[in-house]
Order: C-alpha cells, then structure tokens, then sequence
C-alpha cells in the first residue's frame, strides 16, 4: 500500500488493472470527479506510480499489488482501501489479458489463467466489494467487458469466452441486485490505444488498415472510456442497468459496409472507404 491520504468522506471507487491503459485512465477520470481511488494491479510499481501521479495533484488514492483473481489478496486490498476511505461506492472491473493461440492447440494452462483473470477476478472482486455495497444499500458497478465478447475474435484463446462470460456475470450481477441498490453495466470498447497495443498502433500501415473499418475513421483512447465509466458510475445513470455499451466508433455495426464492393472505374473496394472517398 502507498500513497495514502486519509480522508473517509471521499467516495471510494476501487480501479482493477489501473497501473497503465484504460485502467489508468480511468483512475484520473474518476479521480477528477471527486473520488478517492484504490489503483489495483498484478504490476505493484506501476500502480503506485498512477497513485502518486494522483496525489502529487493533492487528489486522493491508494495502491495496491493485487492478482484480482487471488480472494486473500483482494479482501486485504479492500480492507486497507476502506481504512484510508471508508466504504466503497464503485467497482470497476477493468484487469484483463489477451493470448494470442489458435482453437486447436489453445494450451489448458493459457485457457486457465485467462478465464481468471479476465472472468474469476471480476467475480471475486464483485463478490467481496459487492457484499460491502449490499450493506451499504447502494453502489455501482462497471465490467469492462470487449466487443470479441459478443463477436469471435479469432486467435485469441480463451479471451472471447471470457470476454462474453463477464457480460454474462453484469446481467446477472444486475438482475440479482439491482433491487437492492446496485447497479451493475458493461462496457464494450472497440480498438483503443493502450501499451497492450504498441506494436500495432505503431505500425502505421496496420493502424491505417484498421482505422479503415471503423466509421468515425480512428482508433479510440482510454480517456473515451473512462468518460463512459463516469457517466455510468453516475446519478445519470440511474435507471441504467445490466447494459453492455459498445463504446467503438461504430466497427461492430459496420460488418456490411466492409462488404467489398465494385467502384465505378471497376477497383474492388468497401463501401466504407468509398464513402471516405465522397467526404
Ligand atoms: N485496448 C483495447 O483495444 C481493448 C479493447 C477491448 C477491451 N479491452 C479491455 O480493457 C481492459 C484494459 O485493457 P488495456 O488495453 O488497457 O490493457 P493493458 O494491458 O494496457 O492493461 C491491463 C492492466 O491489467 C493488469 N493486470 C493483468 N492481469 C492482472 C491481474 N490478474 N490482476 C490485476 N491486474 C492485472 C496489467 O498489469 C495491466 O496493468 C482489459 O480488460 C481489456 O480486455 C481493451
């Protein structure tokens, strides 16, 4: 633990996989907000830097080295989380890995620790910051879950499964306690610029490739989900409930209009990057 500063009337969201990436951001948007942040990730140095770029600005936030899968290392995390702020209002379930393996030959030992990390560590971490805000009669909850969850994304090993595991776990995360103060959504993010991605977004023809399938034309940021996490973690959202928002520029709607196509000059192209053409 590091970083602290005591103040138990700040409301406390607690941040998974926060040392870097979307997670990260989304710590310093909820930290903007108002909230007093515990930043949990397996890279202990790495969340205690987010930590300290927080509290070097005079905002609130502790750190912790957690494997969200582990139950013993998270009701430690959350026990010291709760001495430097009180009760947790907001979990965001954001930790995730990706193996790149086919189907056939998908080692048990990857498929294992990815449905643990990406699945078991969500449902821990729902189990025991969830009984917290069942005592407390409210609180909410964001899986950022992926939009391989709902479409197959090839080569990925058990990311997919588990991808769509944990939409399954927000509905019935939702349905189960909805009623009893919490509300719990999913967040689908498309292709986003994080360090997980380096090699391809640094690849200019394949970041080209792929800003050609998404309709507003671009890869998107980790700042353009935490926003979505905010908005979700809000009164705003008060009636929203066991939702999974693709926040992805359009991609997943877009599967037609990467349909190739005949030009008038005779080219074969996608009707999506004949309409760049026209703009
Ligand atoms: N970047 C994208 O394009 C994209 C798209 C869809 C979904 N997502 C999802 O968004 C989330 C964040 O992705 P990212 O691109 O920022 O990844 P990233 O690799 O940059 O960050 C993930 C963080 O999670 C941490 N982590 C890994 N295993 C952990 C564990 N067992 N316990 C605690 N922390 C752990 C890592 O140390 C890392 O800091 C993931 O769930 C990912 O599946 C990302």
């Amino acid at each position: 633990m590091s970083n602290e500063s005591k103040n138990i009337e700040a409301p406390l969201a607690i941040v998974t996989g926060a040392a870097r990436g979307i997670g990260a951001a989304i710590a310093q948007r909820l930290s903007s907000a108002g909230y007093a942040v515990a930043i949990w990730d397996f890279n202990g140095d790495g969340a205690a830097a987010t930590a300290a770029e927080l509290t070097a600005s005079g905002r609130r936030a502790v750190s912790a080295q957690v494997d969200v899968a582990d139950e013993s290392q998270v009701k430690a995390a959350t026990q010291a989380a709760e001495a430097a702020f009180g009760s947790p209002c907001l979990l965001v379930n954001n930790a995730g890995i990706r193996h790149r393996e086919p189907l056939e030959t998908l080692a048990r030992a990857s498929w294992d620790r990815e449905i643990a990390t990406n699945l078991t560590g969500p449902f821990v971490c729902t189990q025991i910051l969830g009984g917290r805000m069942l005592a407390a009669g409210k609180g909410a909850i964001v899986n950022i879950a992926s939009m391989s969850g709902s479409y197959g994304q090839a080569m990925r090993g058990a990311y997919t499964p588990s991808k769509a595991g944990i939409i399954g776990l927000t509905s019935l995360t939702a349905v189960e306690w909805g009623g009893r103060g919490i509300r719990c959504n999913a967040i689908s993010p498309g292709m986003i610029s994080t360090p997980a991605h380096v090699e391809a977004y640094s690849n200019e023809e394949l970041k080209t490739a792929r800003e050609a399938m998404v309709p507003l034309g671009r890869i998107g940021d980790g700042a353009e989900i935490a926003d979505v996490v905010a908005f979700l973690a809000s009164d705003a959202a008060r009636y929203i409930n066991g939702a999974n928002i693709p926040v992805d520029g359009g991609v997943t709607k877009a599967l037609l209009a990467l349909m190739p196509v005949p030009t008038a000059n005779g080219e074969i192209e996608t009707t999506l990057a004949q309409l760049d053409l026209r703009s």
